[in-house]
């Protein structure tokens, strides 16, 4: 095995916080005018991964600025790729062949991104083996990476667990039978990324078929991939000997749409979001007009703001086309401002109210319990976490001074600061960089005060 890029040649590529790390924001103005929303961050970045099983040039447009889409090209060009980006939401990528680099460098890059682990499938197919590094937890789960190893292993694919992550071998990847635990979107892509090149057929079942991966799906047909997704979360692939370059945009960030439609009925305004799609957010749609939403729908975006009779609701996150665990977060600071107990089950991770605290010190009533509350249980009731909600509304918010500790609770925080008297210093805002593009610019237009 050789490492044609080591530690040293890539430490310092890690994209450094740009700018200012805090936020004053003060609130009470509702926020007014339009917001633009490109590309989605969980899919831009899977398909920059995809342009990885060819050395042909692979072209994405609606491409956001975010640290997310930086981190990847990083990986990329220290795996020996050619990442050219036009500024103006253009990505050009070429990579004429594949370095085999340290875990430790790539983790280097990656910081906390969940990417590395799906260069698994192209450097397998490309170079019969590759090292990913151990993913570990983040503060909202363990996040373990079980569910991928065990697809690959039933792909053909030999795993060694080494200090810094896996060392992965194969001499040829075999399609199999695949049944996931549970309908992981990483673990779903990294089938999908491994498979398509893989000798035979394979069947993936309980597959997430969230729209994101629907977008990588298309990618990979585009390049010469045959899947079929079945309705009951079964995706089969029959694996091609090669696949070739493609076109593609990329679509709307679904997560970024919801948390301007909740900015909006927080701060009593009105906000055009273009770009949104219907489709992908039905559910949200629905759960926003009970209790209270209001929103128009026309051919390029979405117009979203708050009604006059507002409702409590029990709600439970799920994977798709369940309410996604990334719209809980903005979505709770709304149940503060609405009548009666919200339930909140969240069932996709076992960690994620952690944000709740900061939100109580700004004057919410937001109770936790280890219970499965709302009528279901979920895989996480037998093991006690605290992962349900009972949030009493409505309470008015004060501004406060918040550490910022992950991506959708920092927007969160952004949305509760908006909506609060007085003036919060949001601090650790480069995190809400990672996939919130030109966002404190967008907030000046809209009419915020923030500096
Ligand atoms: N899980 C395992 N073992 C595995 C893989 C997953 O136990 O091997 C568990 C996770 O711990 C979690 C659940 O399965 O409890 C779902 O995880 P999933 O694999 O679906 O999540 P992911 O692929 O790691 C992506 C998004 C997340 C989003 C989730 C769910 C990316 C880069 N991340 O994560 O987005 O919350 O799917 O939709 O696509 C975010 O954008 O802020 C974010 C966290």
């Amino acid at each position: 095995m050789s490492y044609t890029v080591s530690l040293s040649e890539v430490t310092g590529a890690t994209p450094g916080h740009q700018g200012k790390d805090s936020l004053t924001i003060t609130g009470g103005k509702p926020l007014y005018g339009e917001v633009t929303v490109r590309g989605a961050k969980n899919s831009v970045s899977k398909i920059m991964v995809a342009s990885l099983l060819t050395g042909a040039p692979c072209i994405i447009h609606n491409v956001p600025e975010i640290d997310d889409v930086k981190i990847v090209s990083k990986m990329i060009e220290a795996l020996g790729g050619v990442v050219k980006n036009d500024g103006e939401g253009n990505l050009w990528i070429q990579t004429k062949e594949i370095n085999m680099i340290l875990p430790e460098a790539l983790h280097s890059i990656a910081g906390k991104s969940r990417i590395p682990i799906l260069f698994a499938g192209p450097m397998l197919a490309r170079l019969k083996e590759a090292l990913v590094p151990e993913l570990g937890g983040c503060n909202i789960g363990m996040r373990p990476v079980d569910y991928h190893l065990k697809a690959l292993e039933q792909l053909g694919v030999g795993i060694e667990q080494i200090p810094a992550g896996y060392h992965l071998a194969a001499q040829k990847l075999v399609g199999g039978n695949i049944k996931l635990d549970y309908p992981s979107v990483g673990a779903t892509e990294q089938v999908l990324l491994s498979a398509v090149l893989a000798e035979g057929k394979t069947e993936v079942s309980n597959a997430a078929i969230e729209p994101e991966i629907m977008d990588l799906i298309a990618v990979l047909q585009k390049m010469g991939a045959i899947i079929s997704v079945d309705t009951d979360r079964v995706i089969t692939i029959v694996g091609v000997k090669e696949l070739h370059g493609f076109t593609h945009t990329t679509i709307t960030d679904r997560i970024e749409v919801a948390s301007w439609a909740c900015a909006a009925f927080a701060t009593n305004g009105k906000i055009f979001v273009r770009n949104a799609r219907q489709f992908d957010i039905m559910t949200f749609l629905n759960k926003y007009r009970q209790i209270g939403g209001q929103f128009e729908i026309v051919d390029d975006g979405i117009w979203f703001w708050r009604g006059t009779e507002l409702h409590a609701i029990p709600l439970e996150t799920d994977v798709h086309p369940g309410f996604m665990t990334d719209w809980q977060q903005p979505f709770s600071i709304l149940l503060t401002m609405v009548p009666g107990a919200s339930i909140v089950h969240e069932t996709v991770y076992e960690d994620r109210f952690g944000y709740v605290d900061a939100l109580n010190k700004m004057g919410a009533n937001i109770q936790l319990y280890k219970e499965c509350l709302g009528g279901h249980t979920c895989r996480f009731g037998e093991k006690t976490y605290v992962h349900s909600a009972v949030i009493t509304g409505p309470t008015s918010l004060k501004g406060a001074d918040i550490t910022i500790p992950n991506l959708r609770a920092g927007f969160s925080y952004v949305i509760a600061a908006l909506a609060a008297t007085g003036t919060s210093t949001l601090r650790n805002i480069s995190l809400i960089r990672r996939g919130y593009e030109d966002f404190e610019d967008k907030l000046a237009a809209l009419g915020a005060q923030i500096g």
